[in-house]
């Protein structure tokens, strides 16, 4: 694949560990969760690495001192319905006031074309920094999708992460999104004939929510 500036592909030895459980068709509901969230919880730290810091004063028990920090309420999560619900928690480890929307998309599964069906998301989203979460980017058309509602409501600061992609996911919103830094955890071979990411670890949602 070729280098793009705003892809950022994580090689840390643990999300590599805790990806190898996550592929494992053995792995059940409940840890394929616990590990989503693990691992995005690390993305997230890994991410912030740019993020704006605002000076506060504090006071040790000896003296008061300039130090910095994260502004509340500069952080937004919004997760692609369904699988990215799955990220939110892990985000939320590191902000916890980080107020949430919701994008709904669904892969129609003969033409692979992503279809919205709903978006809410939190007044003045348009000053935060957002994360737009969801565990697969395969084709790309439902982060592109997610990505222009998010600029069509004012977004300029958006980070998309994600934890499994296929290289033409990846290629398909660097290109469309040069402004978006793209986050991902591992990068697969290829997607299949029915668009599924390969190696992979099958269908995220059904995984996560125990619907197959
Ligand atoms: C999956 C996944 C992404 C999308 C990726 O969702 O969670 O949203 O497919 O595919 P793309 O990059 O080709 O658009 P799916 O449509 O299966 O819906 P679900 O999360 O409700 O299971
Ligand atoms: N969505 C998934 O959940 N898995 C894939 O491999 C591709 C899209």
């Amino acid at each position: 694949m070729k280098d793009f500036k705003n892809v950022f592909i994580f090689d840390h030895p643990l999300i590599k560990h805790k990806i190898a459980i996550l592929r494992d068709k053995k792995t059940g509901m409940k840890e394929f969760r616990e590990l989503v969230e693990e691992i995005t919880t690390i993305m997230t730290y890994e991410s912030m690495r740019d993020v704006k810091l605002a000076p506060v004063q504090v006071e040790t028990p000896l003296e008061v001192t300039t130090q910095y920090k994260v502004p509340e309420e500069s952080v937004a999560i919004v997760p692609i319905l369904r699988a990215g619900l799955g990220m939110v928690n892990g985000v939320h480890k590191v902000f916890p006031t980080a107020k949430v929307g919701h994008i709904g998309m669904y892969r129609n599964e003969e033409t692979l074309e992503p279809q919205e069906y709903y978006c809410k998301l939190p007044e003045g989203i348009e000053h935060k920094t957002v994360f737009l979460v969801d565990p697969m980017l395969a084709t790309g058309g439902s982060a592109c999708d997610a990505l222009n509602a998010l600029k069509k409501r004012g977004c300029k600061n958006i980070k998309f992460m994600a934890i499994i992609a296929a290289p033409q996911g990846v290629e398909n919103v660097a290109k469309s999104h040069p402004d978006v830094p793209v986050y991902v955890s591992t990068l697969d071979r290829c997607l299949n004939e029915n668009g599924y990411i390969l190696p992979g670890l099958g269908d995220a949602g059904d995984r996560l929510f125990g619907t197959k």
